[in-house]
């Protein structure tokens, strides 16, 4: 058998069998030597210490022999008997951190076989510095650990033993911890590191601080690692955002979607705890709807449309909050700017339609409101009217205009007006609207008739016939209603004495002139009357015109001669001188004619001639003269019949006699006698008394009747009208009344407007004719007139007139 040294501890139980069955080996020897020593080292002399001869050594083939397969780990110099180191003898590779390390072999010798055995004690040397297992010793702290919070490190191993072990932890020195160094159970050395100050993530992350770990040798070794704490996070930061007040300015016609701001709020905090949130903290209810808040960005984005009108500012309050709850908050102001997006708007607050057409200039017809929801220059309103209307607009308060007026209103002229108001503010672009107003003018009796022409004449031929139609007079009253209704009537007059109205009267509605009577150019050629216009409106306006009123005349008059005088008198017998000579002035038939003109030309005729060769007519003149010298041989007695002859058509004609006596002698005269007198003449003159006297009581008479029924005549009551018509009689010429029957004719109806008191403004209407019943408007008048009548004492039979007075 070999022996050989022993390695391992499994080996070592191997050699224990082996002591106990080799139980009869001679004597052990022991030796010490630390481990690592030089090949061929000795370690002692075995041969010495166990009484060997050394020459015997190598003859009995000495040899160390190990167990199993295990190295040789020393040998035996056969020729001193020492025993030397055979291979490097490493204690920590043999025995590891077993405090007693020893080697066991056997020196084998033969014949006689002889069995030793020799331990080795090794001894250990400080040949191994301390170690930790990994260089890098990595530990995460959590930031939120309070002070004294203690954090185990792993052991630094040393593979030597005893002092040469691990004896102590250093640790570089920082600001955070601290080493406390402790013994374990089995008596190693761990340390911890103890938090000396609290830790912050958002200062310091990560820190490396250098552990050492020393052994007890001499000189002591060491080895290191690097402690790499890292600071985990705490959610111990609340969100920040980057700005206390975002502040933003937004225009109110901003499309939908338009970011409005973005806000951003930062945690220092790391991973789940800096991951954050936004939200609104405080909105109104209005803003909500209208802003969008991304909860991940932090983007606020317009979600309706804004209107500066309805809301200019908001104030919006956002937090941030992390996924532990804890908030950080910023306010946003959000200021919308106006844009010019609101038409001005025209209220018409008052407008005084119709207007009177004789409103003062300047006066105010209407009140306008101007609104514009824009503020600012995009709210100031500008207004005006159109160019050719009289009126303009002038600022009242604030906002509101008066609608005055610029000029006259007629409504003659104009009746209404469309006024446009046009309404532009002063944004950019401006923006306008206009309204029309319609205003009608009212009218105003400002017009009085006119009549059409500046004076009428009128020609009646005359002998007309009474009542018949003879001219017409038409007078314009621009004005409206009955403020423009005209009514004519006479402006009583005198004619000779005669009130006119007995002359010509004229139909009020119609301006038709009646001939009242007949006239007789004669008696009556021509004579003025006033005729008026009057309009019904209150007060009523009028105009008169002048109407001439010729007579024209008609050839109804037979000439009339004057000379010599138709009654046939014998006085009338001109004396023609015998010694007359031819064309010598004789006589001259002088007569007229009433009527006039052609109708009054005369013409002389000698019809019938005693001798008809003496005397000659002149035709025009009616002078007679000689045709020749009257000689003795002519009749002394001359007669001519001479006919006067008018221009007429039919003429009219006229005769006469003519007596001429040839004499000289005034002596001769009484012989006239016989040709002038005749039997008859003095029966005529008494036949003349008779019928004068008896004309002269028939007029009497006739006076005396025509006296009487004059009286009881005017004590009648007079009707005003003929007709069944009302006039107001405040506006009725005084003596409008006198026209009676054949003055103004009425139309069977009128106005009600001034019989009722309520019904000024109303619209005139028709209304049923009067009778008897229904007097009102006369009434006063018609009792005046009784009472009157009653005061003169005279007989009255006013009774006879139905009164309802
Ligand atoms: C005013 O307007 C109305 C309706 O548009 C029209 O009938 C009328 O003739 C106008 N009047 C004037 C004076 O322009
Ligand atoms: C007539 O004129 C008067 C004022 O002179 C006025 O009050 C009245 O309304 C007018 N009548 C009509 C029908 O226009
Ligand atoms: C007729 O009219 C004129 C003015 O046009 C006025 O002076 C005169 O008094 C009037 N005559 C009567 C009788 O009303």
């Amino acid at each position: 058998m070999d022996r050989e040294c022993r390695w391992s501890a499994g080996m070592i139980l191997c050699f224990c069998f082996f002591v106990l069955t080799a139980h009869s080996v001679y004597g052990d020897v022991t030796y010490s030597l630390p481990e690592e020593m030089k090949r061929g080292s000795v370690i002692g002399n075995v041969a010495k210490d166990l009484g060997l001869e050394v020459n015997k050594l190598s003859y009995r083939k000495a040899r160390i022999d190990t167990e199993g397969n295990q190295k040789r780990c020393c040998d035996i110099n056969q020729n001193t008997g020492d025993l030397t180191v055979a291979e490097r003898i490493d204690r920590e590779e043999i025995c590891s951190d077993r405090i007693s390390c020893i080697l066991q072999c056997e020196l084998v010798l033969e014949g006689p076989l002889e069995l030793h055995r020799i331990m080795l004690k090794i001894d250990d040397v400080n040949d191994n510095s301390p170690s930790f297992q990994r260089d890098v010793i990595k530990i995460e702290i959590s930031e939120s650990v309070t002070k004294g919070g203690r954090f185990r490190l792993n052991e630094a191993h040393d593979a030597d033993i005893g002092t040469n072990a691990v004896q102590s932890y250093n640790l570089q020195r920082n600001n955070y911890f601290a080493l406390s160094v402790n013994t374990n159970a089995d008596g190693g050395k761990y340390s911890e590191l103890v938090l000396e100050k609290e830790l912050d993530r958002e200062q310091q992350d990560e820190m490396t601080i250098i552990l050492t770990a020393v052994d007890g040798g001499s000189p002591p070794r060491s080895g290191t690692a690097a402690i790499h704490v890292i600071v985990l996070d705490a959610n111990d930061n609340a969100p920040v955002f980057s700005q206390s007040v975002y502040k933003v300015s937004l225009s109110e016609n901003s499309p939908l979607d338009t970011v409005v701001v973005t806000v951003t709020a930062t945690d220092a905090d790391e991973g789940p705890n800096g991951e954050i949130e936004y939200e609104f903290s405080r909105i109104s209810d209005k803003a909500r709807k209208i802003f969008s808040l991304d909860h991940k960005t932090g983007q606020i984005k317009v979600l309706q449309h804004l209107d500066f009108e309805e809301e200019s500012k908001f104030e919006i309050r956002v937090q941030a909050v992390d996924s532990y709850g804890l908030t950080g908050d910023t306010k946003v102001s959000v200021n919308i700017t106006d844009v010019n997006d609101n038409i001005p708007v025209i209220l018409v607050k008052f407008i005084n339609s119709p207007v009177h057409e004789d409103t003062l200039i300047g006066a105010e017809v209407g009140i306008i409101n101007f609104q514009d929801r824009d503020s600012k220059e995009n709210g100031q309103v500008h207004c005006s009217v159109q160019e050719n209307v009289p009126f303009k607009l002038v600022p009242s308060i604030k906002n509101y205009y008066s609608l005055v007026t610029t000029g006259e209103l007629d409504r003659e002229l104009v009746s209404d007006y469309n006024i446009t108001i046009t309404a532009t503010d002063e944004g950019f672009p401006p923006l306008s609207s206009s309204k029309t107003i319609h205003l009608s003018i009212a009218d105003v009796n400002d017009n009085p008739p006119l009549f059409e022409e500046q004076f009428y004449s009128v020609h009646i031929q005359e002998n007309n016939k009474p009542g018949s139609s003879v001219s017409k007079v038409a007078a314009k009253d621009p004005d409206w209603r009955q403020n423009g209704t005209v009514v004519y009537s006479v402006i009583p007059s005198d004619v000779n004495g005669t009130p006119v109205s007995s002359l010509l009267s004229v139909n009020g509605d119609t301006g038709v002139i009646h001939a009242v009577k007949s006239f007789d150019y004669e008696q009556l050629m021509s004579f003025k009357m006033i005729i008026l216009a009057r309009d019904n409106g209150s007060p009523p306006l009028s105009s008169n015109v002048t109407v001439s009123v010729f007579i024209t005349d008609e050839n109804d008059n037979f000439p009339q001669i004057l000379y010599p005088s138709l009654e046939g008198n014998t006085f009338m017998t001109e004396m023609v001188p015998k010694a007359a000579q031819s064309g010598s002035l004789v006589s001259k038939v002088i007569a007229v004619d009433a009527d006039s003109g052609q109708n009054s030309w005369l013409s002389y005729h000698i019809v019938k001639a005693t001798d008809s060769g003496l005397f000659t007519i002149g035709e025009h003149n009616g002078e007679i003269r000689m045709k020749r010298d009257a000689s003795e041989s002519d009749n002394m007695k001359q007669n001519l019949v001479v006919s006067v002859k008018d221009n007429g058509e039919p003429s009219l004609t006229a005769t006469c006699s003519l007596y001429l006596l040839i004499s000289d002698n005034l002596a001769e005269v009484p012989e006239l006698k016989d040709m002038s007198y005749d039997d008859s003449s003095s029966k005529l003159t008494f036949y003349l008394i008779i019928g004068l006297v008896s004309v002269s009581t028939f007029f009497l008479t006739f006076i005396i009747i025509i006296l009487a029924v004059r009286f009881c005549h005017s004590r009648k009551p007079r009707m005003l009208f003929d007709g069944a018509v009302s006039i107001p009689t405040a506006y009725l010429p005084p003596n409008y009344a006198e026209v009676d029957g054949m003055g103004t004719l009425r139309s069977t109806y009128n106005y009600d407007a001034y019989l009722t008191t309520g019904s000024r403004t109303s619209d005139f209407k028709f209304i049923s004719p009067y009778n008897n019943g229904t007097l009102s408007a006369d009434l006063t008048l018609q009792k005046t007139n009784c009472i009157v009548d009653d005061l003169t004492g005279l007989a009255v039979d006013c009774d006879q007139v139905q009164y309802t007075c």
